[in-house]
């Protein structure tokens, strides 16, 4: 095969050509696999042996002379696109509306109440989704037979070779209780939003995912009024200032005493209705005087300080505060119930 016409061939194939898909075309038949200069360079095995030289360096002269044409001429339609596109700009068209984005409901619950926190001088901490054994149940205080720590109320996980203990995904945010109170001395006040895993059925009011949110406040001085008087605050904040509160006794083992907390019901005010099951009441969270063991655990002088502890469920919250009647709803990503928020 002669390199001369193969030369004026491409000339006057690569000026016709008119468009980016037609230089693509025209690429594959010179540079294909199986393309003008794979044959030639396929030859050279056939040619006698002092030819081959001079033969091999004029099809690696074609290429590079193909290639830099192929470079220039795609350089050129490029150019040509782009200002075909300027030309044809239609000033009077519509604009395309933005959507502008939005904060998730159970972030703005979130927020509002971390925000009220915050003003009543409570940091606000993050903690660990992937928690060790010890800081979701030995720390504390809660023992090796209690029903939560079975596999079948807790996901635990393999761990790396080497590992002490277990780790889990957490169940709870009271982790944050041992990871904050363990890096910082009193007086130290926290609240601890996030996400908490529990093998859990889904249904309209369980979900293997949901968020909590952890407070806790310890000084020399911390009494259970000073937590009645914080959750009042936070929960006429967030529910009405028209609310009653109630504590019920109860037991958690990382706090005593222990009390669940109820508000009088936003639906009938108290009166019994099917929100409220009748009762006149709604629970929102769990309560208490953070226990000596867990101070131990963390390093704090159970007879110097005292403190109190309390945890939520945002999507509870955000649940009764706003109607919502399933718990489902947070997760389907349907924004045609996120836009209600
Ligand atoms: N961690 C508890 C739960 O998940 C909630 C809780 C109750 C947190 C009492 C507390 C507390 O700090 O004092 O059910």
């Amino acid at each position: 095969m002669d390199i001369e016409p193969i030369k004026q061939t491409l000339d006057s194939e690569i000026a016709a050509v008119g468009s980016l898909q037609a230089l693509e075309e025209l690429k594959v038949k010179y540079l294909g696999r199986k393309g003008v200069l794979a044959q030639l360079t396929g030859q050279i095995p056939t040619l006698p042996p002092d030819q081959r030289g001079q033969f091999g360096k004029q099809a690696n002269e074609l290429k590079n002379k193909i290639l830099t044409l192929f470079a220039e001429k795609q350089q050129a339609l490029a150019g040509q696109a782009v200002a075909q596109r300027r030309t044809s700009v239609d000033f009077s068209m519509p604009g395309i509306a933005q959507d502008l984005g939005f904060a998730h409901p159970v972030t703005q619950v979130i927020d509002e109440i971390c925000g009220m926190f915050r003003r009543m001088g409570f940091q606000v901490v993050d903690g660990n989704e992937i928690e060790t054994e010890f800081a979701n149940f030995t720390g504390l205080n809660i023992p090796l037979e209690h029903p939560s720590r079975e596999a079948f109320d807790t996901f635990y996980l393999d761990c790396p070779a080497g590992a002490e203990g277990k780790y889990l995904l957490r169940s709870q945010t009271s982790t944050v209780q041992i990871r904050a109170m363990s890096a910082q001395k009193p007086p130290i006040a926290v609240v601890a939003p996030g996400r908490v895993y529990r093998p859990d059925a889904v249904d309209a009011s369980h979900s293997f995912m949901f968020h909590q949110i952890e407070g806790f406040m310890v000084d020399t001085d911390i009494t259970f009024s000073d937590l009645k008087g914080v959750l009042e605050f936070f929960a006429k904040g967030i529910f009405g200032q028209d609310i009653a509160m109630r504590f019920r006794p109860h037991f958690f083992p990382f706090t005593e005493p222990s009390a669940e907390v109820d508000i009088s019901c936003i639906i009938c005010k108290g009166k019994g209705c099917s929100v409220c099951g009748r009762k006149g009441w709604l629970e929102v969270l769990g309560s208490g005087m953070i226990h000596p063991n867990v101070f131990r655990t963390v390093g704090y002088d159970p007879k110097k300080y005292t403190g109190f502890a309390f945890g939520m469920g945002v999507e509870r919250i955000a649940m009764l505060k706003y109607g919502i009647h399933d718990i489902r709803l947070f997760s389907e990503n349907d924004l045609r119930f996120l836009r209600q928020f």
